[in-house]
């Protein structure tokens, strides 16, 4: 067995794999990324008070708690509950190295103007992986009321009057969707939201802002229908677990687990990736909060295209790739909301896997690999997932590189592989 030793790196911080170790045992899955980073921005919404429980400790958990800070909000966050006092709040601009840091600053447009009708903001970072446009989002705050200027790098959203719309939504944007809604339910009159996204995730937030008084009917469905209150309460709510952390591992068991189970986790929410690994041959024993599954052999090609949801999440379509280069036989995968999701993809040829793109958004994978250890980099945070359990699987040690990628999303990811079995470890 190689050695892991700790002067691999000294100066980068790096995840070093040595692949081809069986897992098994028990991953608490922690709750969604995707929730906590609209909730955060949201609790500025409470009369004063907020409790959020299950919070996963990830690295845009904490920017989000330093931009609530720098607004002057009180918050305590401990055992993964955040409590937030927001009695001393000012609306005050995020300064661009913190609000680029994230996708989801953008949250505080929707917030701060439910609760000033007026917001400055840079535009929100996030992983590269696509253009990512937010005209989405301005437009319906536009149909608000709200008049929209860009000027040095940033959006002035300013509202006379904030009013209840009714909004037909091009394509059903997660962001736009949360955001509308954190605009809508402080607003004057009725807001209505057509093809809606209808992600887990949105339903969480509305269940939190309803848990403050607002009334919003209609999230998780095509059609969300958000009144406007004057007054808000104090709030609390759960984040629901992180169903793209729960399928990262899911994809691990499949590849390389024996028993294990993942735990913790709402199987509803991963309907198409269940479909997709029975579809090709995984065997799982499926419960109400967790799921076991190990690797099998002969796994049968599939095809797999990513939608919204319900449909096959973006956010698993590069982790997948990695199962579908173990299957016998040719897939084909295609990414349908973002333009540049591909980028690891070289990664992965150069660990082997036998991958041929078409049209940038279409890859055509050969299995089954055999993948082998070397090093590679995480550019964006799902591409970093993909090449964890690429790493996990291959001949050797990988070493890879831009692990802030993937501590924004998953919470203590090398301690949770390492107890069911992994030998990986963060290497400065
Ligand atoms: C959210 C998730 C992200 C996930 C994505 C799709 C968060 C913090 N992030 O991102 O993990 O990959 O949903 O499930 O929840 N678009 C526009 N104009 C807009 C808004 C979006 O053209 O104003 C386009 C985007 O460029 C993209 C597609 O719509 O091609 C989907 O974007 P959206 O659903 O808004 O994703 P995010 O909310 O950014």
């Amino acid at each position: 067995m190689i050695k892991l030793r700790e002067e691999e790196s000294e100066f980068m911080s790096k995840l070093l794999i040595e692949g081809g170790h069986t897992l098994s045992g028990v991953i608490n899955v922690s709750g969604a990324k995707n929730s906590i980073v609209a909730i955060i921005p949201a609790s500025i919404l409470a009369e004063q008070e907020a409790v959020i429980e299950n919070v996963p400790n990830i690295s845009d958990t904490n920017d989000l708690i330093s931009i609530l800070n720098l607004l002057g909000v009180d918050s305590t966050f401990t055992d993964n509950t955040l409590k937030i006092n927001n009695s001393n709040l000012k609306n005050i601009l995020i300064p661009a190295e913190l609000s680029t840091k994230l996708r989801a600053s953008y949250y505080f447009m929707g917030a701060l103007l439910a609760k000033y009708r007026h917001a400055e903001l840079y535009y929100p970072g996030g992983c590269n992986i696509g253009a990512r446009p937010i005209d989405i989002h301005l437009k319906s705050f536009e149909k608000m009321g709200v008049q929209v200027t860009f000027l040095d790098d940033k959006y002035i959203l300013d509202a006379k009057e904030l009013n209840g719309a009714d909004i037909d939504l091009r394509f059903p944007s997660v962001g736009a969707t949360i955001n509308i809604m954190l605009a809508a339910c402080k607003a004057s009159g009725i807001t209505r939201i057509s093809n809606a996204a209808m992600e887990p995730e949105i339903v969480n937030v509305a269940d939190f802002l309803n848990s403050m008084g607002a009334k919003i009917t209609g999230a998780g469905t095509k059609e969300i229908v958000i009144t406007g209150v004057n007054k808000f309460h104090n709030g609390n709510i759960k984040i629901i677990p992180d169903r793209i952390e729960a399928g990262t591992y899911l994809l691990a068991g499949a590849l390389i687990g024996k028993d294990l189970v993942i735990n913790n986790l709402n199987p509803n929410h991963l309907e198409a990736l269940i479909s997709k690994l029975e579809a090709s041959g995984v065997k799982m024993q499926i419960d109400s909060d967790k799921i076991t599954v190990s690797s099998s052999k002969n796994l049968i090609p599939i095809n797999v295209k990513t939608l919204v949801y319900p449909g096959f999440v973006t956010d698993l379509g590069q982790p997948m790739q990695v199962f579908l280069a173990r299957c016998n036989g040719v897939s084909l995968f295609e990414e349908t909301i973002y333009e540049n999701r591909m980028q690891h993809i070289k990664y992965l040829q150069k660990m082997g896997a036998k991958i041929k793109m078409d049209n940038n958004n279409i890859a055509l994978i050969k299995g089954p690999c055999h993948l082998h250890g070397t090093s590679v980099t995480a550019t964006d945070l799902r591409a970093g997932a993909t090449l964890v359990l690429a790493a996990l699987i291959a001949k050797g040690i990988t070493k890879i590189d831009g692990v802030k990628h993937i501590l924004r999303g998953y919470d203590s990811l090398p301690i949770k592989l390492k107890k069911v079995g992994a030998k990986i470890k963060i290497v400065e």
